[in-house]
């Protein structure tokens, strides 16, 4: 095959804009405060998710390339896939495990990384293509609004990995895998990266770095909004603030007011009041047991083959078919 790469995109920046106007209308005005965590995800979200991906305290990455490491053979066989399809790709570096293996078998014909961070995206949809020769069809989308947008063709394996599906709330997750068994036949496999419930501590302390880095990361939807809305935040004056919700099972990010403040978004017309110790939830990041992930997964059409966990029994990869 020849080595070749295309880029689709299905988020223009006029579709962008109207995405984040309506998120950041609608979210800054109810109460409690929210914003998707999509819009952390500029470049430089894309590359402090990167860093923290490194720090000692997030656990996960390290938990899930183990896995992938160990099982990436046993993956790509019981798959047998020829195309991989990624959501939510950001860099696709744990994902060459994956390439790897199904390439060793032969079988690798078709990248197709998919996510909504465009820079990212290209980059790593490049270096791809240039170290494994194959077609890579690079997707710039949403994932709410654009899996039927996916190639049809091939034998496809679909990667979402990074527990990206714990940033959905339940109902989110309940559509999203409705969407995407859409999109699949009987024959492809959902490979789904869940991390587990465990320790508190533990988990708060992925979700709040001693380097600040992820504190960094929570900010910067400030900063986004500063550039493509004309909005007048000050960052330092929000405290990055995670909490584990026992009874929910999930991690939140929050930024709290640091005093009471009205902001201007020029762009929008429209001014927030923040009182001070007031909080705007950035992100939830569920997490899950094996039980509740064969169960969410049985809720939205598809079966369970197979799972690995890692040895320290933190994060779960689980190969799913959808029911015919
Ligand atoms: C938690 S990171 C995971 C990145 C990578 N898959 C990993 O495992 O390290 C989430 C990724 O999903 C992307 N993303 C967030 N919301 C998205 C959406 N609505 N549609 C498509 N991609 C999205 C982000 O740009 C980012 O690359």
């Amino acid at each position: 095959m020849t080595p070749s790469m295309t880029v689709d995109v299905h988020v223009t920046a006029e579709a962008r804009r109207a995405a984040l106007e309506a998120d950041v209308r609608t979210g800054l005005s109810r109460h409690p405060k929210s914003l998707p965590p999509t819009w952390f995800y500029d470049d430089r979200g894309s590359e402090l998710f990167d860093e923290i991906t490194r720090l000692p305290e997030y656990y996960l990455t390290r938990a899930e390339r183990s896995i992938l490491d160990a099982h990436a053979a046993d993956i790509a066989a019981a798959s047998g896939a020829d195309t991989l399809v990624e959501l939510g790709s950001g860099t696709s570096e744990k994902t060459r495990l994956l390439l790897d293996a199904m390439s060793a078998s032969g079988r690798l014909r078709t990248f197709v990384p998919f996510d909504v961070s465009e820079e990212t995206l290209r980059r790593a949809a490049e270096d791809i293509t240039g170290a494994y020769g194959i077609e890579v069809r690079a997707v710039v989308g949403d994932f709410h609004r654009h899996l039927s947008e996916l190639p049809v063709d091939g034998h496809k394996m679909v990667a979402f990995l990074g527990s990206t599906i714990g940033n959905l709330a339940p109902g989110e997750r309940r559509r999203f895998l409705d969407d995407l068994g859409a999109t699949m036949t009987p024959e492809d496999h959902l490979l789904l990266g869940t991390d587990l419930v465990k320790d508190g501590g533990r988990l708060l302390a992925a979700y709040d770095d001693s380097a600040g880095v992820t504190a960094e990361f929570n900010r910067n939807v400030l900063s986004v909004l500063n550039h493509e809305l004309g909005a007048h935040f000050q960052p330092e004056d929000f405290d990055h603030v995670a909490l584990w919700d026992e009874e929910a099972r999930w991690i939140e990010m929050r930024l709290r007011s640091r005093l009471p403040q009205i902001v201007e978004i020029e762009d929008l017309a429209m001014q927030v009041g923040f009182e001070a110790g007031e909080d705007l939830r950035t992100e939830i990041s569920a997490k899950f047991t094996p039980e509740q992930v064969a169960r969410e997964l049985r809720g939205g059409g598809f079966t369970v083959d197979a799972s690995w966990m890692d040895p320290a029994r933190d994060f779960l990869l689980s190969l799913a078919r959808p029911d015919p």
